[in-house]
């Protein structure tokens, strides 16, 4: 045989070799780790379609938190999930909301856990958009007014970053002036930029009760099939004002992660969502897959795509999991 060629298994000869060449790491920082807190007492309800995953009262909560503390999570989001719902989704901007009292409850018992607020409406409107609707449409300007007030009635509850999701355009920069003017110049925006009108977000609607009662929200979610139009949504946000970018879901927009990255230089957070939790879960249960192994595969991929955040409801798991290997 007389064939020249390179020997790239050189570099993986021994597992102290491939160590030394590993490209990307994750680690327990890098997580997000999603909590849903629900009015009510004594609760700790499984969401059937998100094993492992609960709806917390605030009586309950705290063990939560801090288990995931223990295993090294350092950021949690809260999701609301409140009693009442009406057309304008009052209960979330109410000092005394489900998240604003989650906030300031978990706040007090760890005072160096970073607290994200989820900054939308659905799971407060009783209609499931994540706007005002007037005639079946979702209107925008007058959307943000209310998403303004939410997002600075957490900052008062002391939510260390605003991560607004519902869409609307111009909502960076209404919430950056509305902060702003309530004295909150230092509370950063976590932008979901780039999120998709995505079929994966069903186990999370079960979760949060937040399924639009009519229509969908594909007029102000992004059509799956639109790369050049991420690019746009999120300069827009870095123009008025975000100071990380999600881009969400995760695991089948890996391309768009990596265009972002490449364009601009903010932090990015990579949205792993219900459906790709659920999927992973399920096939797990029935044994057909290794899930640690797919898990902290999948992670690692959204890193190698250029996040540098993982909000994922697997925080827990990948952190003991990390751990171990
Ligand atoms: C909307 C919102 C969604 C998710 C979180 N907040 C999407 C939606 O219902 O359209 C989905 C998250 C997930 O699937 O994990 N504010």
């Amino acid at each position: 045989m007389n064939v020249t060629f390179d020997r790239h298994r050189r570099l993986r000869r021994t597992s102290g070799i491939r160590s030394m060449v590993r490209e990307t790491h994750v680690r327990p920082e890098d997580f997000i780790y999603p909590i849903f807190v629900m009015d009510g007492n004594d609760i700790k309800n499984p969401v059937a379609s998100m094993p492992g995953v609960y709806q917390w009262s605030l009586d309950r909560v705290d063990a939560e938190v801090a288990e995931a503390v223990e295993k090294g999570i350092e950021t949690i989001i809260l999701f609301g999930v409140p009693a009442e719902k009406d057309a304008v989704g009052s209960s979330a901007y109410d000092t005394e909301g489900i998240v604003q009292r989650a906030t300031r409850q978990i706040r007090a018992a760890h005072p160096h856990l970073t607290i994200i607020a989820d900054t939308c409406l659905c799971q407060f409107t009783d209609h499931g958009h994540c706007g005002v609707v007037k005639d079946g449409e979702i209107l925008n300007d007058e959307s943000l007014d209310l998403l303004v007030q939410t997002a600075v009635s957490q900052a008062e509850a002391g939510a260390d970053i605003i991560a607004p999701s519902n869409m609307m355009d111009g909502f960076t920069a209404a919430i950056r002036q509305g902060l702003d003017e309530a004295g909150y110049k230092n509370i950063p925006i976590m932008s979901y930029a780039v999120k998709y009108a995505s079929a994966f977000y069903g186990p999370f609607r079960d979760a949060a009760h937040s399924s639009p009662q009519s229509g969908d929200r594909k007029t102000y979610q992004m059509d799956p099939a639109n790369r050049r139009e991420a690019f746009r949504e999120a300069a827009s946000d870095v123009e008025e004002g975000a100071d990380f970018l999600i881009v969400k879901p995760a695991l089948s927009y890996l391309d768009i992660i990596r265009d972002i990255r490449n364009r601009e230089d903010v932090p990015i957070v990579a949205y792993n969502v219900s459906g790709e939790y659920s999927m992973i879960k399920a096939a797990a249960q029935n044994g057909w897959i290794d899930e640690k192994a797919v898990v902290l595969e999948k992670l690692t991929s959204m890193k190698r795509a250029g996040a540098d955040l993982i909000l994922t409801y697997y925080a827990k798991d990948a952190a003991d999991w990390l751990k171990e290997s």
